[in-house]
């Protein structure tokens, strides 16, 4: 055997050699020696457990637990009733040409919009009253949609001094959790647009009563919240983003 017939064996004996040992070292990794997260003693979901005496592995959220982004704190905005709403406020009701008892005040409701009136937000409810509402309500808030022309219930108009003189916040309810034969909207249709259809039912009211006395002032001041996204945090004040990086 040649010299270098020897050298080229053991080289290739080397290679094999560690070939061998990353091959050993690989198996060791697979075969668990290393304990990661999976190997701690832990329950699965909906499993027994014979810690708790209820033997409910999954527990319930803590009360009070909020998921991120739904705190919903803007009382006004995501329900159109006053903070500390009576329960036991009494309404008043009247009875129609029907026979039938009709609410007549809404002490817990909101008389302002939580957010400012703009043109876009009117614009916007329009498109989404038109979507929504028009069906039943008819093109200007008369009751006479297409739908109750085929035999649905006719709602109230909104042109009478009842709901004339509805606070916005009782209209957002309606539309929110429904009213007497009417289903609610609040699933298909976001806070933000479900004010936005108030504003528009609003305009409805005064185009056909330019001198009522109707209201369309916001208790929102046009800093703090915007239309388009009224749950996102207030916008700082021109003059603390300046200060911001200095004095503090
Ligand atoms: C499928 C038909 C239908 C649709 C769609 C509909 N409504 Fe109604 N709505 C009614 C009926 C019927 C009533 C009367 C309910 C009652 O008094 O039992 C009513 C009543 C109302 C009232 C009067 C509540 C009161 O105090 O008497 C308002 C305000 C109102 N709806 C707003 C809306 C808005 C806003 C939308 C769109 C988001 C809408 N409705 C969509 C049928 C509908």
């Amino acid at each position: 055997m040649s010299l270098n017939k020897r050298t080229e064996r053991r080289i290739k004996l080397r290679i094999a050699l560690i070939l061998a040992a990353v091959c050993g070292l690989l198996l060791t990794e697979a075969c668990g020696v290393r304990s990661d997260m999976q190997d701690q003693p832990r329950y699965k979901a909906y499993k027994q457990s014979d810690f708790f005496t209820d033997k409910r592995a999954s527990r319930d959220h803590p009360e009070g637990t909020v998921a991120r982004g739904q705190l919903d704190e803007n009382k006004a905005f995501y329900t159109g009733k006053i903070d500390n709403p009576d329960p036991n406020a009494q309404a008043a009701t009247s009875t129609d040409a029907n026979g039938n008892t009709v609410v007549a005040s809404f002490p817990n409701a909101i008389t302002e919009f939580p957010l400012p009136v703009t043109k876009e937000l009117i614009d916007r409810g329009e498109e989404r009253y038109k979507i929504y509402c028009m069906v039943c309500h008819g093109q200007f808030g008369d009751g006479d949609g297409m739908v109750v022309r085929r035999g649905f219930p006719q709602p109230p108009t909104y042109h009478d001094d009842r709901l004339r003189n509805a606070p916005v916040g009782h209209f957002f309810d309606v539309i929110t959790n429904g009213w007497g034969k009417m289903n609610p909207y609040g699933y298909q249709v976001q806070p933000a647009d479900r004010w936005a259809i108030v504003a528009y039912i609003r305009t409805l009211q005064l185009s056909r009563n330019p001198e009522a006395n109707l209201k369309m002032t916001s208790s929102a001041n046009s800093n703090t919240t915007s239309a388009t996204d009224p749950a996102k945090p207030a916008a700082p004040a021109a003059n603390t983003a300046t200060t911001k990086g200095g004095a503090k």
